[in-house]
């Protein structure tokens, strides 16, 4: 049976897509390796956002054709993805022989019979399908492993927003929704499965099922899909990923605290704090409007995490509009901001905008604002020692896998002394120390059994 090597570049849709495509091929009896050198099948899931992800996937990718050249090997390699997508066929050549796009993940399982028998020599798949938006379905659980406490449920695809600086629109086409019971089941499936924490995933998750489920009651279709999930028993967390600013309206900031469930964080691309620069990106709010957001988000609950996306040196921009993002940094205090280096997208408006940026330029302000919004962050995880909070905890650490980690809340990582007895359950952990992104704290076995009663049915013994 082929053994099949799959590498993931970029986003958490990106992942969950890879999901999909693994459990999809070890339903037909492929094997999946975590070593590219031996396998028969190599596939990169790309990203298209940054240049710097499609080098990164193409300078893989000769590497790996590279070895196997060498080793007089001819495994099948193939592209995914939204590199595949907006490149297509000039990737299929010399030992390229799949690519397919982001409408046509369900469908690499065919391909790859057809390439591995010989029946095709090269397969580039990039068309757009009906219903593509309901087939990222698949999870890779396995039952006799360890515990899947935490799952990613793809909502939708595509984006209609068409911001200036952005190929999504290109690479993963048109808004389109799954149904509120198709996503539901999925959900509550997971749950059976041992899964605590479910995060809804689309490119813009709060513009979900527009077009589908009218307003009701003043709720969005989107609010409409949280009640609905919210509603699975034995389900502890929800949590969202991507929404844009211009969801948040009274019904879904209503949401965090009248859904117990949907935790206290909030993502909240920013983009840029100048109103100038906000128009050319064609974002659709302006800072007044976008730091009202936020205002009422932490009025709603103290507590409310809020994280963004910023990019830097986007066309045009001046040093003063750059100002403007750094104070609207401090206004907002983010508790962590993703800071990016604008890159021209091939057919996106802001690529043929004039005044670009030297890369130096660029380079200058992102280690200004990363210095900044990094200081600001840290400070938030100072603030938590000596708090006690809920964590859910996940695993063994990814770092020191000797002691495990979990995540509060509002997103931020807890290293505890731990074992699997506590995986998949909610503790109450006193904060001991904070490094700059990370928590270290100790479980209060007083707490565990506090949270078990409200939460899981089966509480670890820890006495
Ligand atoms: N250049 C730099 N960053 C970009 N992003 C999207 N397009 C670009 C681009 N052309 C960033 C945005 C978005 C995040 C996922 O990637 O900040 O929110």
């Amino acid at each position: 049976m082929p053994q099949v090597f799959i590498k993931t570049y970029g986003c958490q849709m990106n992942e969950r897509d890879s999901e999909a495509v693994a459990a999809q091929l070890m339903a037909r009896g492929h094997t999946l390796v975590a070593d590219e050198s031996a396998a028969d099948v190599v596939l990169l899931n790309t990203c298209s956002v940054r240049d710097l992800a499609e080098q990164k996937a193409l300078g893989k990718m000769s590497a790996v054709a590279g070895v196997a050249r060498k080793q007089g090997r001819q495994p099948v390699l193939g592209f995914l993805g939204c590199m595949a997508q907006s490149r297509g066929q000039e990737l299929a050549h010399g030992s390229v022989r799949l690519v397919v796009g982001t409408q046509k993940f369900h469908r690499i399982g065919e391909h790859l019979d057809a390439l591995l028998q010989g029946r095709e020599s090269h397969i580039v798949d990039t068309a757009e399908e009906a219903g593509s938006q309901s087939t990222i379905r698949e999870h890779l659980i396995d039952p006799a492993g360890p515990r899947a406490v935490t799952a990613f449920v793809s909502i939708m695809q595509g984006c209609n927003q068409h911001c200036t600086f952005c190929i999504v629109p290109a690479t993963r086409g048109a808004e389109r929704s799954r149904p509120i019971p198709e996503i539901v089941d999925e959900v509550r499936d997971l749950v059976g499965r041992g899964v605590r924490e479910v995060t809804l995933l689309g490119q813009i998750v709060t513009s979900y099922g527009r077009r589908d489920y009218p307003v009701r009651d003043g709720r969005s279709a989107f609010v409409q899909l949280l009640e609905a999930v919210h509603e699975v028993d034995g389900l502890e967390r929800i949590r969202l990923t991507s929404p844009h600013p211009k969801g948040y309206g009274d019904d879904l900031i209503d949401a965090f605290g009248r859904l117990p469930k949907l935790v206290e964080h909030a993502h909240l691309p920013l983009q840029s704090g100048s109103d100038r620069i906000l128009r050319q990106m064609h974002r659709g709010y302006t800072r007044d409007r976008y730091l009202g957001i936020v205002e009422r988000l932490r009025k709603r609950h103290p507590d409310m995490a809020v994280t963004t996306d910023i990019i830097v040196g986007f066309p045009g921009e001046t040093e003063e509009d750059f100002e403007q993002t750094v104070s609207l940094c401090h206004e907002a205090a983010f508790d962590q901001a993703y800071v990016f280096k604008y890159s021209q997208r091939r057919d996106t408006p802001a690529a043929a905008m004039p005044d670009q940026l030297s890369e130096a330029a660029i380079e200058e302000r992102h280690a200004r604002l990363l210095t900044r919004v990094n200081e600001i962050a840290s400070r938030k995880y100072a603030e938590r020692v000596g708090r006690t909070v809920e964590i859910l905890a996940e695993g063994p650490s990814r770092r020191n896998p000797s002691r495990f980690e979990g995540r509060t809340r509002d997103n931020r990582i807890v290293i505890f002394e731990g074992d699997e007895r506590h995986r998949g359950h909610l503790l109450r952990v006193q904060i001991e120390t904070a490094s700059a992104f990370t928590l270290y704290g100790i479980p209060e076995l007083a707490g565990v059994s506090d949270v078990e009663e409200s939460g899981s049915s089966d509480a670890p013994s820890l006495s």
